[in-house]
């Protein structure tokens, strides 16, 4: 049998023309491409602006340092998330208060109500596996405690809440374009969203060597620029990513009935429409249904296996681990199926036909 991959890039001859377009232009670096992939970025999630940078964690660490997040601030995050959405705040001196996940692997809202101290100065939301938080309530925490948020979107690009799009909630969106993404640009990227103006126009300057003009440098800056080969390569991109996502729904629906009563499916909250970029499951005997899927050549994942607080190079840096009880009982479960956009609804059922035959489930 064919492999059944975790996740699949799109490539066609669309995609392919538009890096030869760049490459032909002579122009490589933040040119006509670029500009207009942010002003298509912008006008899809329903912002002012948006801005281009090298990856998701290089653009955030520049948009905390406009911020003026610093030694001495505390920083709510989830644990059960990539490592990359805590790294920015570490190394400006900031400290990550971790907050335990709900049901549906989102940031338990109560709890990291519950974390805010004289020190707090931001949240971050992480629309996890692409389903989103309670944004009104994930804005009103911060409103009324006078923190920022900033929604880390990198695994909900074109997820919406409340039919508004991930993004534009908060006071940021941060996006990346890493290969996996729903959305890549067969490259590293990542963007900042925002209705702020004044914060986008400067970090357009500091991804940029703190320049207005070619020789004029206002402050320094960096070096976090983004490629004009990416830029046309995301533009095709951005054009399928709500029939891929549509996809990956349908995927999810397949799986979500299929897999009822053999293993828990993921919920959705009433306000969301989710894009999985990841359908997690949990399960019983889980490594051993893995190893089992891995033999009939079907990729599975576990995003993540280790939470955050409890990573080597956390747990060196904070005086105070905390336990965060629902985090450490999911990552013993969680199971990543495979998903994409252009996956097929044979390929849904043969995964799902693999899991029941493992659960003795005809
Ligand atoms: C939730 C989340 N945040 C942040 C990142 C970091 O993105 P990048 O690799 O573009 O820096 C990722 C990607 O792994 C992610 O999944």
């Amino acid at each position: 049998m064919s492999k059944i991959p975790l996740s699949k890039c799109f490539i066609n001859a669309e995609v392919e023309e538009a890096a030869l377009r760049a490459i032909r232009s002579g122009q490589y670096i933040l040119g006509r491409e670029s500009q207009e992939f942010e002003k298509e970025l912008a006008a899809h999630t329903g912002v002012a602006q948006c801005v281009l940078g090298s990856s998701w964690t290089m653009i955030v660490y520049l948009l905390h340092q406009l911020q003026g997040v610093g030694p001495g601030d505390e920083i709510i995050v989830p644990s059960h998330t990539a490592f990359p959405t805590m790294e920015p705040l570490i190394h400006l001196g900031a400290r990550p208060v971790f907050a335990d996940i709900d049901d549906t692997y989102g940031m338990d809202l109560a709890h990291a109500e519950s974390l805010i101290t004289p020190r707090t100065v931001g949240i971050i939301g992480v629309h996890l596996y692409g389903h989103p938080l309670d944004n009104d309530r994930l804005v009103a925490l911060a409103r009324k405690h006078r923190l920022w948020v900033i929604e880390d979107c990198a695994q909900a690009q074109g997820a919406k809440y409340k039919n508004r799009m991930v993004g534009s909630m908060g006071d940021f969106g941060a996006f990346s374009f890493f290969p996996s993404k729903n959305l890549t640009v067969l490259g590293d990227g990542g963007c900042i969203t925002t209705n702020l103006t004044d914060y986008a126009d400067r970090l357009r300057m500091l991804r940029n060597h703190g320049r207005q003009g070619k020789y004029d440098h206002e402050f320094p800056g960096y070096n976090v620029r983004f490629n004009e080969i990416n830029a046309a390569i995301g533009r095709v991109m951005l054009r399928h990513l709500d029939e891929f996502n549509e996809r990956r729904r349908q995927i999810a629906a397949r799986y979500s009935e299929g897999l009822k009563n053999v293993v828990q499916t993921p919920p959705v909250r009433e306000w969301a429409t989710p894009v999985y970029h990841m359908y997690v499951v949990r399960a019983e005997k889980r490594d051993e249904l893995q190893a089992f899927l891995k033999q009939k050549n079907i990729e599975t994942g576990v995003h993540y296996p280790k939470p955050n607080h409890l990573q080597p190079g956390v747990v060196g840096c904070f005086p105070f681990i905390p336990k965060l009880p629902k985090t450490e009982q999911a990552v013993k479960e969680i199971l990543s199926l495979p998903i994409h956009g252009e996956m097929t609804l044979e390929a849904a059922d043969t995964v799902t036909a693999s899991i029941r035959e493992f659960y003795g489930k005809k």
